[in-house]
């Protein structure tokens, strides 16, 4: 398997999560909660799948390091790091919210999903950011990442 195309696939997993999750909390508004619940769990796949896909990607291949300058280097720092710490924050935030649900707890799930939904939402949104970010600074990579 050519595993120079794993950062493509983060970055589409990282935008399956994105959508289930907005689309999940759309489903929870209006009260159909199978189908929140239905999206909630792809959401927790694409993110799992994610993260076995990053940790492969990374095991074999090392760091990727951001090669822009000026403005734009602070920015996808402070997007990185922002992104980082906040990846560790959601897992037991994930974990804790799923366990919730899964005892029946409702209000308690209600409360903790509160901070979940939104802190997954800005990792997912900011995975594919960085991606975006960091193979623009390197043309010919993104071309061979995203052209077979
Ligand atoms: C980690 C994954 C999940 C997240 C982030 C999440 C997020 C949310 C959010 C944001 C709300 C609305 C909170 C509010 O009232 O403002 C909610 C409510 C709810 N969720 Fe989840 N959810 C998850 C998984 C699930 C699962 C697997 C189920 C299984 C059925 C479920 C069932 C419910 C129920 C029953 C409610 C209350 C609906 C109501 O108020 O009538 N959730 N969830």
């Amino acid at each position: 398997m050519d595993t120079t195309v794993l950062p493509t696939v983060n970055a589409l997993l990282n935008s399956v999560s994105a959508v289930s999750l907005i689309a999940g909390w759309r489903f929870v508004k209006r009260g159909n909660v199978a189908a929140h619940r239905r999206c909630m769990l792809t959401a927790v796949c694409a993110s799992s799948l994610f993260l076995c896909s990053y940790l492969t990607y990374h095991f074999l291949h090392g760091t990727t390091r951001f090669i822009g300058t000026g403005g734009m280097r602070q920015l996808y720092f402070t997007i990185l790091i922002s992104h980082t710490i906040l990846a560790a924050t959601v897992v037991p935030l994930v974990g804790t919210t799923l366990y919730r649900i899964s005892k029946g707890q409702v209000d308690k799930h209600r409360r903790i999903a509160r901070w979940t939904l939104p802190i997954w939402l800005y990792v997912s949104v900011t995975g594919v950011t960085v991606y975006l970010m960091l193979y623009s600074s390197y043309p010919h990579r993104l071309r061979s990442a995203v052209i077979p």
